[in-house]
């Protein structure tokens, strides 16, 4: 039975494609450096896969395990526009270098199709909602740039070395696992922490600016679908759920899917940020048959119950503790 690889298969992504693929009797290769990711994220599958703690940056470390896989799902990033601005040069060398390495690797070692996570944000602002893939790129950061470089290599990769390719802009991927500890986080996983702990989140900007907030297993599912649909190499496909909330509408909702009051503390807007965000999802569903199952508020009540059973496993963890020191 062949290899599947899964790069940034310990990210929160990444590890719930891992579920999928295992509940569909494939063999998993996870390659990730765990830089974002965690090992946490895969603990209960931790017999049934191979974990290889690599750096996509190192051609010589991966190409083996990419050489004869039957997939290769490439997710692994270092996944933030604010991160991209601060520090442009390691955001560059993963998401490009590292990019170019995965598909190298591929076409070289024979693998069959790279799923590639490609943005949302090659948009940048754009006059029109919703966005369409036949819409010029406009990159307003770093990471934007990055994302899209590893989309044209997708499709340079199949047009000249008839590498099967697919490329999918994921739109604000949230869901379980997603981690909250970093200030370049999700912000529904901060929002999520927030609303349990109690606390205000702080709004960059006015609160105005929108996503399509995207419920992980929809995104995994497309992934599936790109994996396996015909006459779809080198394209690229909006991986959105087609809805689209401003981050006050979003935070209202959580106070009251919560019942409390938090109001929010406002900051100055963040470099880099697109303001408004919604795909158009008709190409990858009439191409690929994406059907997101997922509303909104479905994904954020899943969401917000993970975040609340993990706190509470951890406050015991703690309790035990501190038991322990008495
Ligand atoms: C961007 C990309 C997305 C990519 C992601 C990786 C766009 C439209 N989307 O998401 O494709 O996968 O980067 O990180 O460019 N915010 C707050 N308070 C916080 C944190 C964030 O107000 O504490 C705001 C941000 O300023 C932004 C919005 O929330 O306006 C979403 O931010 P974030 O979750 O980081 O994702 P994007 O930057 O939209």
């Amino acid at each position: 039975m062949s290899r599947y690889v899964v790069t940034g298969g310990a990210g929160f992504i990444g590890s719930a494609l891992v579920r999928a693929l295992l509940a569909q009797g494939r063999r998993v290769h996870v390659i990730d450096n765990l830089a974002t990711g965690n090992l946490d994220n895969l603990e209960e599958l931790a017999d049934r896969i191979t974990v290889h703690e690599y750096d996509i940056r190192n051609y010589d470390r991966i190409a083996p395990v990419i050489a004869g896989a039957e997939r290769v799902f490439h997710l692994a990033a270092i996944p933030s526009v604010p991160k991209s601005i601060q520090q442009p040069a390691p955001s560059h060398e993963a998401n490009i270098d590292g990019t170019f390495n995965v598909f190298r690797a591929a076409a070289e070692g024979r693998a069959g199709r790279v799923i590639y996570a490609a943005s949302s944000s090659a948009y940048g602002d754009t006059a029109v909602l919703p966005k369409v893939e036949t819409m010029s790129p406009r990159p307003k950061s770093p990471y934007a740039v990055q994302k899209l470089v590893g989309e044209y290599y997708a499709s340079v990769f199949w047009d000249c070395f008839q590498l099967e390719t697919v490329s999918l802009r994921f739109f604000n991927v949230f869901g379980p696992r997603q981690d909250p500890t970093s200030v370049y986080s999700g912000v529904l996983s901060l929002f999520m922490t927030c609303l349990l702990e109690r606390r205000s989140p702080t709004i960059f900007g006015d609160g105005e600016q929108s996503r399509d907030f995207t419920y992980v297993e929809d995104v995994v599912s497309l992934l599936l679908k790109a994996s396996d649909a015909q006459g779809v190499c080198g394209k690229v496909f909006n991986a959105g759920n087609g809805g689209r909330y401003t981050l006050n509408q979003t935070w209202a909702l959580l106070q009251k899917i919560e019942g409390v009051n938090l109001p929010a503390h406002y900051g100055p807007p963040r470099p880099g940020d697109v303001r408004d965000s919604q795909a158009d999802t008709t190409a990858a569903v009439r191409e690929l048959g994406h059907q997101p199952r997922f509303t909104f508020e479905q994904g954020l009540r899943l969401t917000l119950e993970w975040y609340r059973a993990s706190l509470e496993d951890k406050q015991v963890a703690a309790a035990g503790r501190d038991s322990l020191k008495i």
